[in-house]
């Protein structure tokens, strides 16, 4: 590798997919961007090119137009692909299950069939704790066994794991690294990038953060009768920026070490309960948070967090932040951005009390 290496991002406009094209292009990376911006915003993008001074190719085009994406190849010189994009939430997925099969599965095999056109042999993807399903034994290491996952958009990455998987068997050259992300949270530390859930939001941190800028009343903490030390669920959660730096050390272990599936979990290695996660953001925010216990949520398990050990090992890459951190960052992105993405754009302004004024 002589010149510049040119990095194709998938989802690159998406809340993980922004906040790793900053430590692309912070470790002297090229990077282009294919998002069809279904569930995010080009907003995103300036605002990477404005953290790092650097700048991005971006694409709109989705992954199923076969010769838009051919396009992008033709253009570029693609040397490796990490690949975010795909629909994400597991509630609507159970409702949508075609839609979630089409974009992720047919997705990533137009992708794959046009890098195999291109000669592109590297894939970094974005698979998920959730292929674990509902594990025997915590903290969880990469050899445990794949457990029963209950929804469609978790099964759409146990099948492209395998699916991948499939791929280096028949050419050995091509190198696959499948990283587990536990749960990521937190936003860059500048506040200008961040999670930006469209409607109201399914996960934890998003729904705390709009609950603290008043734009939602209470939290609903999901099941208090858990077997776990507070009653709550346990979870691993990982600051997106740590996660986001995950990916730069994959990439670099598959140009050094190719030809290999590689799989690492992404994570902390530390479990907080929903109840930890209140108190850590309620402290380092100093306000309060307005709760109520709720019923269980289907297809919720008990304990999720990870041994990240193998990554240290062999990616020396390790989280370096902390609850408090992630506490931090998420409530500074949400309270300079409590319209997402849009409200540089938009003459509508949410106030504090959640009533919707014009500017
Ligand atoms: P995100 O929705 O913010 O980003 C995904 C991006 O992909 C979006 O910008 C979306 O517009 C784009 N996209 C979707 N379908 C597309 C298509 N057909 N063509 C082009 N672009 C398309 O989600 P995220 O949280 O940044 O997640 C990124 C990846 O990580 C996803 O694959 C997700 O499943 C996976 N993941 C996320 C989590 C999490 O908790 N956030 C956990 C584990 C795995
Ligand atoms: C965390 C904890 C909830 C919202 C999901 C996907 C998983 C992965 C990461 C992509 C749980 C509780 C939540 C609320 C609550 N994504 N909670 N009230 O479910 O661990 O993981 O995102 O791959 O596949 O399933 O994350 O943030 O939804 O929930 O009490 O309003 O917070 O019950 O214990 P989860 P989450």
């Amino acid at each position: 590798y002589g010149g510049i290496i040119a990095i194709l991002v998938t989802g690159g406009a998406g809340y993980i997919g922004s906040h790793t094209c900053v430590e692309l292009l912070n470790a002297g990376y090229e990077v282009v961007v294919v998002d069809n911006l279904v569930n995010s915003s080009k907003e995103s993008l300036k605002r990477v090119e404005e953290i790092t001074g650097k700048s991005l190719r971006f694409y709109e085009v989705d992954l199923l137009n076969r010769k838009a994406l051919t396009n992008v190849f033709k253009e570029n010189n693609i040397d490796a692909v990490i690949h975010f994009a795909g629909l994400k939430a597991v509630g609507e997925s159970v409702y949508k299950p075609l839609e979630y099969y089409h974009n992720n599965i047919t997705g990533t095999l137009i992708l794959c069939e046009v890098m195999r056109e291109f000669g592109v042999e590297k894939i970094v993807f974005s698979s998920s704790a959730t292929v674990y399903g509902d594990p025997k034994v915590v903290p969880i290491t990469e050899d445990a066994p794949l457990g029963v996952i209950t929804n469609p958009y978790g099964r759409t990455k146990g099948m492209l794991e395998q699916i991948l998987t499939d791929l280096h068997t028949a050419n050995e050259k091509f190198s696959v690294m499948l990283l587990r992300y536990f749960n990521p949270i937190g936003a860059h530390e500048s506040g200008r990038i961040g999670e930006n859930p469209k409607g109201i939001p399914n996960n934890l941190l998003p729904y705390i953060t709009q609950v603290a800028v008043g734009k939602l009343v209470c939290l609903g903490v999901f099941g208090n009768d858990y077997d776990t030390k507070d009653g709550t669920c346990v979870r691993d959660y990982i600051h997106v920026v740590d996660l986001a730096k995950g990916h730069v050390k994959a990439l670099e272990k598959m140009m050094r070490d190719p030809g290999k599936v590689d799989i690492y979990n992404l994570g902390t290695g530390i479990g907080y309960s929903v109840l930890d996660v209140i108190n850590a953001f309620e402290k380092v925010n100093d306000l309060k948070i307005n709760y109520v216990f709720k019923d269980r949520r289907a297809g919720d398990v008990p304990a999720c967090y990870a041994d990240p050990s193998l990554a240290l090992k062999e990616l020396g890459w390790k989280a370096e932040k902390n609850i408090e951190d992630m506490c931090r960052d998420s409530f500074r992105w949400q309270k300079a951005n409590p319209n997402g993405f849009e409200e540089e754009n938009s003459d509508i302004v949410v106030r504090k009390d959640g009533s919707v004024i014009k500017k």
